[in-house]
Order: C-alpha cells, then structure tokens, then sequence
C-alpha cells in the first residue's frame, strides 16, 4: 500500500479495527511483541504524572484513550485517579479490558477517539501508542474538543492535562501498511498542537 492509500485507511478505520481485533490481546500484543518494555514504560509514565504535579488540576478523573487491554490503566492510572474512564474501540481488546479491569473503570466506553464526545471533564487524559492510527484533522479536532470541554479548569489556573506518549520518527513519517499506521515526525506533533491552540 501507498502512503495515499494507508491515509484512505486511517480515515475509514474499518481495517484498523479489524487489524486490532485480530491481535492477542494480552500485553505483549499491544506492545507489538515488545513486552519486555512495559517496565521502563510504566516507570517513565508514572515520573511524568510526577512531574506534572504543580500544574494539574487533581488526581481525581482520567481518560485512558486507545486503551488496548488496559495496560497503562492497570499500571499507571490505578490507585493514582478516584475515577478512571477507558476509551477503546476494538471489541476484543475492550473485552479483556473489562475482564481485567471491571473493579477498577469507572466507564468504558467503545469507540473511536474521532466519535467520542465529552459528558464530563477529566484531570488527566492519556493517549499512548495509538495515535499512529487516526489521522491529522481527527487528532487536531480531538484536541480542541479536549482543550474546550474535556479538560478540567480551576480558578487557581491548575488544569487537567494530556498526557501524549507516542513513536515519533527522526526525518519522514514512517506507513506501515502491515497495521495501517503512520508514524509522525516531532515537527508533525508540533505543528498540530499549536493548531488546537496548545504553547508548544
Ligand atoms: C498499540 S495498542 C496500545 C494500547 C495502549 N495505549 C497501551 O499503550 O498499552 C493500540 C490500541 O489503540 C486502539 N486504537 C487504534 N486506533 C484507535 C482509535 N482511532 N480510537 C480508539 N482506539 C484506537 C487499538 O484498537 C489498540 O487497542
């Protein structure tokens, strides 16, 4: 497949659900085979949170976007967040995510990120390893919809917070038309966060 037709793709998603819904859903098949660095991820995670603490509103609501199985759920958000809502759209990720999980989430909700609307405000909202899957206007659309109405706001200027973890590549973007995914350049990042209004 062309570059041009792996963004026929994103745009449609079908195959990607698809592709998702044919993947073990166990830990080393969100990681893509590559389990032995879920360690070193969630440790690097849980020093972001860390950090982010001087600025974000409270550790009361996350959104776990693109969420798999619950991995980072499990690892990260749980017993840091009261209320943990988690956003998936393949059922057979989403599935093991409730088996796993039922205890723990609050909501979970299946969907793509470009279809989900916002009922309530969150302090955190994280998006790691699947946003190589949904396409520029989508992404963009999704964040000004996060920054006007899923973001919680105090009057002490302390917001709710995304979180984004994702590949980025050094030069061009990378297509893979083995997940229909297309990997982004940091400039590529950039450029759509300041379109959504973000000081990057
Ligand atoms: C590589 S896994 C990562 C899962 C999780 N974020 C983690 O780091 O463990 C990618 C997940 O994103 C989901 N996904 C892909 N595109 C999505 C979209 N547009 N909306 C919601 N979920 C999506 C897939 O179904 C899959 O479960």
């Amino acid at each position: 497949m062309n570059p041009a037709e792996i963004e026929q793709v994103m745009l449609s998603g079908d195959k990607i659900i698809e592709y998702w819904d044919n993947q073990p859903a166990t830990i080393d098949g969100v990681l893509g085979g590559y389990q032995e660095i879920d360690e070193v991820d969630v440790q690097t995670s849980c020093e972001m949170l860390e950090m982010a603490r001087g600025h974000i509103s409270s550790f009361k609501s996350a959104l776990d976007c693109g969420a798999g199985i619950g991995r980072i759920t499990n690892s990260v958000l749980k017993g840091r967040f009261e209320n943990i809502d988690l956003l998936e759209q393949s059922t057979v990720q989403i599935t093991e995510a409730k088996r796993r999980l039922k205890k723990v989430v609050r909501t979970f909700v299946q969907t793509r990120l470009q279809d989900f609307t916002f009922k309530t405000t969150y302090d955190c909202i994280w998006m790691q390893w699947f946003l190589m899957y949904v396409n520029d206007q989508d992404l963009l659309e999704f964040l000004v919809k996060a920054r006007n109405l899923g973001l919680r706001k105090l009057s002490n200027r302390r917001t709710g917070c995304i979180f984004i973890k994702e590949n980025v590549s050094t030069s061009l973007p990378i297509y893979s038309d083995e997940d229909y995914s297309r990997t982004r350049t940091n400039e590529q990042f950039l450029s759509i966060f300041r379109q959504a209004g973000f000081i990057v």
